[in-house]
C-alpha cells in the first residue's frame, strides 16, 4: 500500500476517536503510529485487540500490518512524522466548560520532543473550546523558545464528525473535511492525508463498501476559530433536532398523533430532512451532552446566553424522567416493583455507557426503590464497571432479564430487540407492561401478543 503520497503521521489517544482515524489513515495507505498513555491499551492494541466496540474496527486492526504501530512513547511517534494529530480527551469541568489539560499536555510534550529544523503540521482532532488551537500554538511555541529550538511547526484544527457505532463507514465516508488553518503549508498536508478520502480512491474495506452515488466530499478550509465552532455547532443542531421531535411527541402523546408519522411527513421535506428525528429517551453519549454545555460555557464566558441549546438540554432531561413517570403511571407503585432494562449502551453499536439515557434511567429507577434487572447485549460489562455498588441484577440475555418482571423498559435500540420472541416473553413476566423508549417495537403486534404498550409520542 506504500506509495509517494503516503504520510507519517503519530495520533495521541487512541480512544474512540484516535484509534477509529488511525486504523483508516491506515487503511488509506499512510504509516501511523498510536500513541497513548495506557499501557494495557497499548498492549491490546498491539496484540490486534481492540479495546472498544465499534463494527469491523478490530478487522481492521488486525489487518493493518507495518502500516500501524502502537506504543506508549510519544518520542517515538514524533520520529519523522510529517503529521501530530492530538485526539486526547476533553471531558467536562465542572462548570461544563471542556476540561484542555489533556490537550495542552500533549501539546507541551510534542514540543519537547520536537528536533531543530523538524517540519510538523500539529492537528487538534478533540473537541476544544474555542480558542484552544491558539493556545496549543502558543504552549508549542512557548516550549521551543525555551528549549531554543528552531522547528517549523504548522497548527490545523480538523473535527470529527464520526458517530459511534458507525465510525469507520463516517471516516471512510464523510460528508465533508473540515480544516481550520491560517496555514497553506498545513492545509496541503492535510489535503494529501485525505486526498483519498476526497477522491475516494481507495478500495473500501471488507464489511464496509463505497455507497453507490457517493459524493465526493468537499475539503471545507477555514480558520481555525470557525473550524472549531463549526464542530459545536453542528452537534448543538443534531441535538436541537432530537429535542425538537421529543418535545413533538410529548404534544402527540397528549393530541392522539403518532410521532412516527409525523417524523415521517415532516422529514420529506428536503429542507428538513429525516435524520436525526427519531423521537425517544433523547441523546446521551460523549459528545452531544458535553459539547451543548461546553458551548453555553463559552457563549457565557463572553456574557451571552443560548436559550434554544438550553431548551434542547433541558427537554433532553425531561424526556429522561418521563420515562420513568411513563412507567410509574402504568404500574401504579413503583417501590418493590421489578423492572427489566433493556440496553445500557447510549446507543446501538458501541459498548460506550458515557452519559447514558438508559444508565440514568437506571439510577432514577433505583432511587424509586425499584428492583432491577439490566441488560445489554455488549455495555454489560462498561456498565458494571461504571456503577460498580448499585444494586442490580445484570442479566446475561434479554430473556433472564425479564423472567418474572413487572415491566420492560426499551433504552437502546439494538436490533437484538425486536427480533425476541414477545409473544412467548408476555407469559414469562409478572405483568407483560413494554416501555418502549426507543420506539422500535410494533405497538400492533406487541399489544396482540398480550402487552400493555407505552412507546413515545404514538
Ligand atoms: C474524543 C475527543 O478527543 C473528544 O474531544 C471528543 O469530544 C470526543 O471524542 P474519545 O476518543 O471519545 O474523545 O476519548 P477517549 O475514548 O476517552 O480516548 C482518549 C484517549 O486518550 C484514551 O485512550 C487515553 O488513554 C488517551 N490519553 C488521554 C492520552 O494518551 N494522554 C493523555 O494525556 C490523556
Ligand atoms: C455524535 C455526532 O453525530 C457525530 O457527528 C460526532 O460529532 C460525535 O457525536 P455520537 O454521539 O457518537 O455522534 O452518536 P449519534 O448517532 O449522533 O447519537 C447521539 C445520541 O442521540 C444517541 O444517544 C442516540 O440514541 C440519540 N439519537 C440519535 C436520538 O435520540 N434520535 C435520533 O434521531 C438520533
Amino acid at each position: 500500500m506504500q506509495n509517494s503520497s503516503a504520510l507519517q503521521v503519530a495520533i495521541v489517544g487512541t480512544g474512540y476517536v484516535g484509534l477509529t482515524t488511525g486504523v483508516a489513515l491506515a487503511h488509506l495507505g499512510h504509516t501511523v503510529v498510536g500513541v497513548d498513555q495506557d499501557p494495557g491499551k497499548v498492549q491490546m492494541l498491539r496484540e490486534g485487540r481492540s479495546p472498544i466496540h465499534e463494527v469491523h474496527l478490530e478487522d481492521l486492526l488486525r489487518a493493518s500490518g507495518e502500516q500501524l504501530r502502537f506504543t506508549t512513547h510519544l518520542s517515538e511517534g514524533l520520529q519523522g512524522a510529517d503529521v501530530a494529530i492530538i485526539a486526547v480527551g476533553t471531558p467536562p469541568k465542572p462548570n461544563g466548560e471542556a476540561d484542555t489539560r489533556y490537550v495542552e499536555a500533549v501539546a507541551r510534550e510534542i514540543a519537547q520532543h520536537l528536533t531543530e529544523g523538524q517540519r510538523l503540521v500539529v492537528v487538534v482532532k478533540s473537541t476544544v473550546p474555542i480558542g484552544s488551537n491558539q493556545r496549543v500554538a502558543s504552549v508549542i511555541a512557548r516550549v521551543l523558545r525555551e528549549r531554543q529550538v528552531q522547528a517549523h511547526v504548522s497548527f490545523a484544527s480538523n473535527p470529527e464528525f464520526l458517530r459511534e457505532g458507525m465510525a469507520l463507514y463516517d471516516t471512510f465516508y464523510p460528508d465533508r473535511i473540515v480544516v481550520g488553518t491560517a496555514d497553506d503549508h498545513a492545509t496541503t498536508v492535510l489535503r494529501q492525508l485525505y486526498r483519498p478520502l476526497l477522491e475516494q480512491t481507495f478500495t473500501p474495506p471488507p464489511g464496509l463498501p463505497r455507497p453507490s452515488a457517493f459524493p465526493l466530499p468537499p475539503l471545507v478550509t477555514t480558520d481555525t476559530t470557525s473550524a472549531e465552532m463549526i464542530k459545536y455547532a453542528a452537534n448543538a443542531f443534531l441535538a436541537t433536532k432530537i429535542s425538537f421531535i421529543n418535545e413533538i411527541a410529548g404534544l402527540c402523546e397528549r393530541v392522539g398523533a403518532d410521532v412516527t408519522e409525523v417524523a415521517r411527513g415532516m422529514g420529506l421535506d428536503t429542507r428538513i430532512g429525516s435524520r436525526f428525528l427519531q423521537a425517544g429517551l433523547g441523546w446521551g453519549g460523549s459528545c452531544f451532552p458535553k459539547d451543548t454545555q461546553a458551548l453555553q460555557a463559552v457563549a457565557a464566558e463572553y456574557g451571552y446566553t443560548m436559550p434554544i441549546i438550553q431548551a434542547a438540554r433541558d427537554v433532553n432531561a425531561r424526556q429522561r424522567k418521563l420515562m420513568v413517570e411513563k412507567l410509574q403511571r402504568t404500574l401504579k407503585v413503583l417501590r418493590g416493583r421489578t423492572v427489566a432494562v433493556l440496553g445500557l449502551a447510549f446507543k446501538p453499536g458501541t459498548d460506550d455507557v458515557r452519559d447514558s439515557a438508559g444508565m440514568d434511567v437506571l439510577r432514577m429507577l433505583l432511587e424509586c426503590d425499584v428492583h432491577l434487572r439490566a441488560y445489554d447485549p455488549v455495555a454489560l460489562d462498561a456498565a458494571q464497571r461504571a456503577l460498580p455498588d448499585m444494586e442490580v441484577d445484570w442479566a446475561y440475555t434479554a430473556q433472564e432479564a425479564l423472567e418474572g418482571a413487572d415491566a420492560v423498559l426499551i433504552a437502546t435500540e439494538w436490533e437484538e430487540f425486536q427480533t425476541l420472541d414477545w409473544a412467548v416473553l408476555a407469559t414469562r413476566m409478572r405483568t407483560p407492561v413494554v416501555v418502549d423508549g426507543r420506539n422500535v417495537l410494533n405497538p400492533a403486534a406487541l399489544r396482540a401478543a398480550g402487552f400493555t404498550y407505552v412507546g413515545v409520542g404514538r
